[in-house]
C-alpha cells in the first residue's frame, strides 16, 4: 500500500485496483503552490467531517473522476444535492466495499459545513486495506474509546492531528498510540496556519520516547506501509 501525503489532513492510500483520497484541502492550502488536482483518480474521497480545511477540493475531484464519497449521512446527503455519489454511514458501523472494509467511529470535534448546514457528527475511519488496518481519527481530541479501538483491531498504522489548538497536540497524540496500542504514526493536521504550528523534531523525539514511530512526511511525498 501506498501512501502519500498530500498537506494538512489529506492524504491518499492506494494499491493497484483502488485509490483512496482522505480530506481534500490542497488547493486552498497556503502551504501548496501549484498542484494538478488532475493527478488524482481517487474511486472513493472519505471526509471525517464537515469543515472546510477537510473538504475544500472533494466535490470538483468527485465530479471529474466520478468518485464516491464515504462519510456520515448528513454530510453524504449534502453532497447528494449537488450531484455528487456516495455512501452514508454513522458511528459504529461497517460496510465492505470493493476495496476493503471501513467502520466510521466517533470523534470528538464539530461538524458544521462551509455555508452553515448540519454536518452530523465529525467521526474517524479505521480501514481494513490491502491487507493492513488504519485507523484515521479525523480531527479530534484525545478519548478513551480508543483503547476499545486497539483491543478490537492489531492496528497496523494510526494517522492523527498533532497541531494541539483545534485537535489533541503532541502530548495527547502519545498517549492516543498508546491507547491504540500502535507503534507507526503519521503525523497531519500540522503546520497549515499559526495555531497548530509544531517543531516537527520535538515531536518525534516525544513519540521516540515512548516507543512509538512518528512519521512526518513532506507534502506530496509517499511511503510503502
Ligand atoms: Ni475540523
Ligand atoms: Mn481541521
Amino acid at each position: 500500500m501506498k501512501f502519500t501525503y498530500l498537506g494538512h489532513a489529506c492524504f491518499m492510500i492506494e494499491n493497484n485496483n483502488h485509490q483512496l483520497l482522505f480530506d481534500p484541502f490542497i488547493t486552498p492550502n497556503p502551504l501548496i503552490e501549484n498542484f494538478d488536482l488532475n493527478q488524482l483518480n481517487p474511486n472513493y474521497i472519505l471526509i471525517s467531517h464537515g469543515h472546510e480545511d477537510h473538504l475544500a477540493d472533494a466535490e470538483t475531484i468527485a465530479k471529474k473522476n466520478n468518485s464516491k464519497i464515504i462519510s456520515n449521512y448528513e454530510i453524504v446527503t449534502w453532497y447528494g444535492a449537488k450531484g455528487v455519489e456516495g455512501h452514508p454511514m454513522n458511528h459504529g458501523g461497517k460496510w465492505s466495499f470493493d476495496f476493503g472494509t471501513v467502520k466510521y467511529v466517533n470523534a470528538i470535534h464539530s461538524s458544521g459545513l462551509p455555508d452553515g448546514s448540519y454536518g452530523g457528527q465529525p467521526g474517524g475511519f479505521i480501514l481494513d486495506f490491502d491487507g493492513k488496518i488504519i485507523y484515521y481519527s479525523g480531527d479530534t481530541a484525545l478519548f478513551s474509546d480508543m483503547q476499545l479501538f486497539g483491543e478490537q483491531y492489531k492496528i497496523d498504522l494510526a494517522v492523527l492531528p498533532i497541531g494541539d489548538n483545534f485537535t489533541m497536540g503532541i502530548e495527547d497524540a502519545v498517549l492516543a498510540a498508546k491507547k491504540l496500542n500502535c507503534k507507526k504514526v503519521i503525523g497531519v493536521h500540522f503546520n497549515t496556519f499559526p495555531y497548530i504550528e509544531i517543531n516537527k523534531q520535538e515531536a518525534i523525539n516525544q513519540f521516540n520516547s515512548n516507543g512509538i514511530e512518528l512519521i512526518l512526511l513532506n507534502i506530496e511525498e509517499s511511503i510503502n506501509i
